[in-house]
C-alpha cells in the first residue's frame, strides 16, 4: 500500500529514458509458448505486469532465466495448459496465452477476466476468433475451455477493433493449417512487434501494422532473439508531464513517430516538439490554450493517455472537452482531480475541464493510466499532494519516482 508524497508545484527539466513496452512485453511473453526452443526477450519494462505473465508462463512449464531487462523463456513441454484464477484476477492480459496454448498443447483452460475498473472488458471477439479457426470453446464455471486437434485458417472480421484480440488470434493462427486474414485489426505498434518477433519464430505474417493481416500457417516454430519497441504509453506520459509543468524534458529512447497523435496536440497548444531520432524534446512556457481530444485507435489518439491529457487540460486556458470513445468508465481520475480543486463536468463518454489552479492534497489511485495523471497533478498543484495505491503504478510504470526526481521533481515513496 505505498503512497506517493509530492511536492508541487515543479518544473521539470532534463532527460529520461523510457523502457521497453507493456503492452508489447505481455504478449511477447505468451509468444513464447509457441516453441519448444529458447526465446530470449530483451528491453522489457521492470513493472508488475512483467513478472505476473513471468509466473503464469511459470505454472503452464516454462524454464525462466530472468535479468533486469531481459528474460530467456524456453518451453520444452507444456505441463499444464491452463492459467488459474488467482493468477488472471491480478491482469487480465493474461488471456494472451489462450491462443498459443490453443495452438501448440491443443486444448487450453484460462479463468475468465472479470470486468476491471475501465469497463466491462468481455473477450467475447477472442473466442470468436478461436471458433473461426476451427476450436470448440465453451465457458464453465468462470472458466474458458476450448480444444482443436489442429486449427484450421480462416477469415476473422472484428466487429470492433481489438489489440489483444488481434494478438490472440494471430499467435493462434501462426500454427493453423492454412491461412488466416485479419480484417479491421488493431494497428497499435505493440501488434506489429508482436508479428515481428513471430516472422523471427519462423511465422509467416503480412500486414501487422495495419487493418488486414494475413498469417500464413506453418507446421512449428523456432527459438529467437527480440528486443521489444519502447513504451509509447510511458514516453507520453513524460512528454505531457513536460507541458503541464512547463517544463523542458527530452525523452529519450522512445519512438516519436509512434506518438504522432500527441505531439501534434501538443504542437496546437503552442508547446515546442522536437523529434530527433530516438529522442522526443518538449519544452512549454506561459499560458496554453485549451484543446479537445477524442480518443480513437491507432493511430488515433490513444485511450492510454486520456487520463494524463485530462490532468495537463486543468491547466490550459478556457475549456478543453475529452471523449473516451474506447472505454465506458475511464473517468475514475476525475473525481480526485476535482478533490484538488479542477473544474471538471462528466456527462457519459465526455469530461468537460475548465482550466484553473490545483491545489494539493490526498487522492486515491484506481487504476494505471489514472495514477499517472494524479502524479501530473501533483506536479502541478500548490502544496502536497498525496497519492495512495500507486502499486496501481507499479503495473507499467518502472522506477517513475527516480526519474521524476532526476527530473527537478520532488516525489517521496512511502512504503
Ligand atoms: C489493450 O487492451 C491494452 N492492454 C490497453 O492498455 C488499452 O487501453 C487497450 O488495448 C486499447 O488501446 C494491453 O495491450 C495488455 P481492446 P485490450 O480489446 O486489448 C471491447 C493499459 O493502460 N472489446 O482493444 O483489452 C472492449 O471492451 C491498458 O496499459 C469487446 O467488446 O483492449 C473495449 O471497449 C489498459 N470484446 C474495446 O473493445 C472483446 O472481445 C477495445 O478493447 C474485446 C474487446
Amino acid at each position: 500500500m505505498d503512497k506517493f508524497v509530492i511536492e508541487g508545484p515543479a518544473r521539470l527539466e532534463g532527460e529520461v529514458a523510457v523502457s521497453g513496452a507493456k503492452n508489447a512485453a505481455l504478449p511477447c511473453l505468451a509468444a513464447t509458448l509457441l516453441t519448444a526452443e529458447a526465446v530470449r526477450l530483451t528491453n522489457l519494462p521492470q513493472v508488475a505486469d512483467v513478472r505476473t505473465m513471468q509466473k503464469v508462463l511459470g505454472h503452464v512449464g516454462a524454464r525462466v532465466e530472468a535479468e533486469p531487462d531481459t528474460i530467456t523463456v524456453a518451453v520444452p513441454e507444456i505441463v499444464s495448459a491452463d492459467a488459474p484464477y488467482e493468477l488472471v484476477k491480478t491482469m487480465r492480459a493474461s488471456v494472451l496465452v489462450l491462443g498459443p496454448l490453443l495452438a501448440r498443447a491443443g486444448s487450453v483452460r484460462v479463468s475468465l477476466p472479470g470486468g476491471c475498473a475501465i469497463g466491462v472488458r468481455p473477450i467475447d471477439f477472442h473466442l470468436a476468433a478461436f471458433r473461426k479457426l476451427g476450436a470448440e470453446v465453451s465457458l464453465q464455471h468462470g472458466y474458458v475451455e476450448a480444444k482443436a486437434s489442429r486449427l484450421r485458417g480462416a477469415d476473422i472480421v472484428f466487429e470492433t477493433v481489438t489489440v489483444t484480440g488481434t494478438e490472440n488470434a494471430m499467435l493462434a493462427a501462426t500454427l493453423a493449417d492454412g491461412t488466416t486474414r485479419l480484417v479491421n485489426a488493431a494497428r497499435e505498434p505493440e501488434v506489429a512487434d508482436l508479428a515481428r518477433l513471430l516472422v523471427e519464430m519462423g511465422a509467416r505474417i503480412e500486414g501487422a501494422g495495419t487493418d488486414r493481416i494475413v498469417i500464413e500457417g506453418v507446421q512449428t516454430l523456432h527459438g529467437a532473439d527480440h528486443e521489444v519497441v519502447p513504451d509509447r504509453i510511458e514516453a507520453g506520459t513524460y512528454a505531457i508531464a513536460a507541458a503541464a509543468t512547463r517544463g523542458d524534458v527530452a525523452v529519450r529512447l522512445c519512438r516519436p513517430e509512434h506518438l504522432r497523435a500527441l505531439t501534434t496536440r501538443l504542437e496546437s497548444i503552442g508547446a515546442h516538439v522536437a523529434p530527433d531520432g530516438d529522442v522526443l524534446r518538449v519544452r512549454a512556457e506561459g499560458t496554453l490554450p485549451a484543446q479537445d481530444v477524442a480518443t480513437a485507435p491507432y493511430p488515433g489518439f490513444p485511450t492510454d493517455l486520456q487520463a494524463q491529457w485530462t490532468a495537463l487540460a486543468t491547466g490550459l486556458d478556457g475549456v478543453s472537452t475529452i471523449t473516451e470513445t474506447i472505454f465506458e468508465n475511464r473517468f475514475h481520475h476525475v473525481a480526485e482531480l476535482v478533490r484538488m480543486g479542477a473544474m471538471i463536468r462528466l456527462e457519459g463518454r465526455w469530461a468537460i475541464v475548465e482550466g484553473c489552479r490545483l491545489t494539493g492534497a490526498n487522492v486515491m489511485a484506481s487504476d494505471l493510466r489514472a495514477s499517472a495523471a494524479l502524479v501530473i497533478a501533483g506536479l502541478t498543484a500548490e502544496g502536497p499532494t498525496t497519492i495512495e495505491r500507486v502499486y496501481h503504478l507499479d503495473r507499467g510504470y518502472s522506477r517513475m519516482e527516480e526519474n521524476l526526481n532526476a527530473l527537478g521533481a520532488s516525489v517521496r515513496r512511502v512504503t
